[in-house]
């Protein structure tokens, strides 16, 4: 069969003078698109990296950020808000490093974290010799939350927030400087637009002193993620830190997709901690792996869709689902809507090419989730209101992934314990790719 095909090379050749002041960056993004033959058309490849990724020696590292902060700080108390993540606990350990006792850690209890979580990572810190402080503030969150369904203004919501409560915090103790734990993904998204990381304030021109109070030392900036974590271990963080899951500054929030309340996050902490027992105990461990939750509220999808996914899937049913989730088109954000896939039962992995089906047809779809267990059909009319998706990723730097290949009979297992909560009216799986969709939903 013939085709035409059109290729854009994209090389942007760029340099953070605040992150990385002797360094450029290039980023190189290829577009292939098929004119005519439709079966490849959109694919999108990119990739990213930095030359420090392949000489990063930890100690050396140390050595010198050791210094820094210490030249940066003199005399003055310093805080830090650490997540129990590895970017804030490798931070934490190595600022502890350099100022010992001068330095004060914070917990900030938002109401997004999963079950355990705070008793986690007081004893986590606590093994590094750094005792934590707990500000107990979900209410405030919520209060600001309320009535936001839009994935930027919740993010933005949340880190003016996180930032006000925690300056308010800094002051209380003393401290004019705070130092956090962002890494060059964070930056390079939020700078390329894709979305607000909670963390990345001065790249974007916000003045932390005019706006918080407390001056700003980052001294994770340049690192990659698997040189945090070669951090990590080095400065004596439990291993079972340096390869924790990756869990995103606004916690729950970002897998709370649209409206936020209180009832929908414990659905959705409850579904976490399924999923995290089941997915965690498979080998080889997926990358990443969450649960999200959304109202099972549907609406038709545009006309040929269901055509197109009933090529993978021959019974297909495809609806669009009440809210938007984000991902990425080339380098820029895009926020888009989550067709919902019902019919049949097959393998997960069988149905990998189906979201290329469907986001060709209808390019305002980023996600394509597929319904493993439940449905009105299935279960009586008095089940609950809420759709929970089941979400696993391969991927190497997160800038792009793949779903990961779950076997049904494991979906099942964590679709049956899920549906305990009568809350939840179906579970599914996340079939798209990163590109067009992210890993997290928000
Ligand atoms: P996305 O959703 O951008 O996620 O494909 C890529 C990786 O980044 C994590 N992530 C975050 N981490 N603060 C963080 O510390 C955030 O706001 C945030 N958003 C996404 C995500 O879990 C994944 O590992």
């Amino acid at each position: 069969m013939g085709f035409i095909a059109e290729a854009i090379l994209d090389l942007t050749l760029f340099n953070n003078r605040r992150a990385s002041p002797n360094k450029l960056f290039l980023r190189l993004s290829l577009r292939l698109s098929l004119l005519q033959n439709t079966t490849l058309e959109g694919l999108t490849i990119s990739a990213s990296g930095s030359a420090g990724s392949f000489d990063f020696d930890p100690a050396v590292f140390v050595e010198e950020k050791v210094a820094e902060i210490r030249s940066a700080v003199g005399k003055g108390r310093v805080a830090i808000a650490t997540s129990g993540g590895v970017d804030s606990t490798a931070c934490a350990a190595l600022a502890h490093r350099a100022l010992g006792k001068g330095l004060v850690c914070f917990f900030m209890d938002t109401g997004f974290m999963r079950e355990g979580e705070v008793e986690e990572v007081r004893d986590l810190l606590s093994s590094l010799g750094l005792p934590l402080k707990i500000l107990s503030v979900k209410d405030r969150f919520l209060k600001v939350l309320e009535g936001k369904t839009d994935a930027e203004s919740k993010r933005l919501a949340f880190r003016e927030t996180f930032y006000t409560v925690l300056g308010e915090a800094a002051r209380r103790e003393g401290c004019n400087v705070l130092i956090q734990g962002t890494i060059a993904p964070d930056w390079i998204e939020s700078s390329g637009g894709i979305k607000t990381q909670h963390n990345v304030l001065e790249q974007l021109g916000v003045d932390t002193v005019e706006r918080f109070g407390f001056r700003l030392l980052e001294p994770l900036l340049d690192l990659y993620k698997d040189q945090v974590r070669a951090l990590a271990r080095y400065l004596g963080a439990r291993v079972n830190a340096s390869e924790r899951q990756p869990f995103p500054g606004p916690g729950l929030l970002v897998r709370c997709i649209g409206p936020v309340r209180e009832e929908k996050v414990e659905v959705l902490r409850k579904a976490t901690k399924a999923v995290e027992k089941h997915l965690g105990a498979l080998r080889p461990e997926p990358k990443q792996y969450l649960a999200a939750v959304i109202e099972d509220e549907r609406s038709p999808s545009k006309e040929g869709v269901e055509g197109a996914a009933s090529r993978i899937l021959p019974k297909a049913r495809v609806e669009y689902l009440r809210w938007l989730a984000t991902g990425v088109k080339g380098d820029n954000r895009a926020y888009g809507k989550i067709a919902i896939v019902t019919g049949g039962e097959m393998e997960p992995s069988d149905l990998f090419d189906l979201p290329e089906k469907v986001v060709h047809q209808d390019g305002e779809v980023v996600r394509v989730v597929y319904v493993v267990d439940g449905g009105r059909d299935k279960k009586t009319a008095s089940r609950g209101k809420y759709a929970v998706i089941v979400r696993a990723v391969e991927t190497r730097d997160f800038m792009t992934a793949k779903p990961s290949a779950i076997p049904l009979k494991v979906l099942k297992r964590i679709a049956d314990k899920v549906m305990e909560d009568d809350r939840v009216s179906v579970v599914c799986y996340d079939l798209t790719s990163k590109p067009p969709a992210t890993v997290e939903f928000e």
